[in-house]
């Protein structure tokens, strides 16, 4: 009985009740000599054992509750967190620009109810050339320096495949975009062979597409973009569009006037729409719809946006730059 007030730990009070009561325990051991005694005997030594082994049982629990109390406070005062300490530096990273960007046109298109898609980058010739109205002997082939892989596919140049894949796999309405990389053989300034495109295709049954819904969406689009800019359409050349157009905003940098960025002319290039080539419509198997498409470069919108001047610095994960968009 004396053992237990000296204990001082959980562990020994266990090792304390085997050596009393476990299979080989002392009390045990008295127990099992029970049988040899005669019954008077046995009844009072028995009785006595009881005894024992009910107010040693008694204070083992006792005592166990104490110790349980003592460690568990033990515990509390090892753990306690002093909340007036400074914490480590956590170095905060910044959203890369070309990121931000694509977040942000991401988000008008998001609200302006498209859907977005996403196609492969490796490609096929029928989904980034053929069924855009771009055969084999096309000459505006070579507007896209295109690699290719052994067999006959090829890196998509553009994301207007997305288009093909997405007419290929669904009825007329459609509003969607398609932003991801695109890769062409080209590299200065102001072309790396990777970079990022947006897509954006309208289809509707029967003639309610027209280049009236084209304009707004863009004039729409290009001042939630760049602000209070003046925008124009300049007719072009797209074979999956007809008619085509460019579209140029009025220089961000000068208001028009002319500077270094802008070539003197007032005007920047943003993007390229027009309206849906029919024959774009016949290779995925539609009739009697209508629809507009534009595709963007997103690096370029984030050159004009951020005024970086040399694209390739987009790409040389040098930290002073990317430094200044936290
Ligand atoms: N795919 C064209 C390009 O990469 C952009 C574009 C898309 C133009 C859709 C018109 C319509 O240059």
């Amino acid at each position: 009985m004396i053992e237990i007030y000296n204990i001082t730990n959980l562990k020994s009070l266990d090792e304390l009740r085997i050596k009393v009561l476990g299979k080989k325990g002392v009390l045990t051991n008295e127990f099992a000599k029970l049988k040899d005694l005669n019954e008077d005997e046995r009844k009072k030594v028995a009785k006595e054992l009881n005894e024992l082994r009910d107010e040693f049982s008694e204070k083992l629990n006792l005592k166990k509750e104490i110790l349980e109390k003592k460690e568990q406070e033990q515990l509390l005062q090892k753990d306690k967190i002093d909340v007036t300490l400074f914490s480590k530096k956590v170095e905060l990273g910044a959203i890369h620009p070309v990121n931000y960007t694509l977040d942000r046109i991401v988000e008008y298109f998001v609200n302006m109810n498209f859907s977005i898609h996403t196609g492969p980058l490796i490609e096929d010739d029928f989904h980034n050339f053929e069924a855009l109205n771009l055969p084999n002997y096309h000459p505006a082939r070579d507007m896209q320096d295109t690699f290719y892989f052994k067999d006959s596919n090829l890196l998509r140049t553009h994301t207007s495949p997305v288009q093909i894949r997405t007419m290929l796999k669904q009825k007329p309405p459609i509003r969607m975009i398609s932003p991801g990389a695109v890769f062409r053989r080209d590299f200065d300034l102001t072309h790396t062979p990777m970079f990022h495109q947006v897509e954006a295709l309208v289809v509707e049954e029967g003639d309610k597409v027209s280049f009236a819904n084209l304009k707004y969406i863009l004039e729409n689009f290009l001042t939630y973009m760049f602000g209070d800019v003046k925008v124009r359409f300049r007719p072009s050349f797209f074979p999956f569009t007809e008619p085509s157009a460019e579209v140029d905003i009025s220089c961000i940098f000068c208001n028009g006037d002319g500077c270094r960025v802008c070539s003197h002319t007032g005007w920047l290039e943003v993007l390229g729409c027009g309206l849906v080539d029919e024959n774009v419509f016949k290779a995925v198997g539609y009739k009697n719809v209508s629809g507009y498409a534009f595709g963007l470069g997103v690096e370029r919108f984030a050159m004009l946006i951020h005024k970086i001047s040399d694209l390739r610095s987009l790409f040389e994960s040098d930290l002073r730059l990317l430094e200044q968009f936290k």
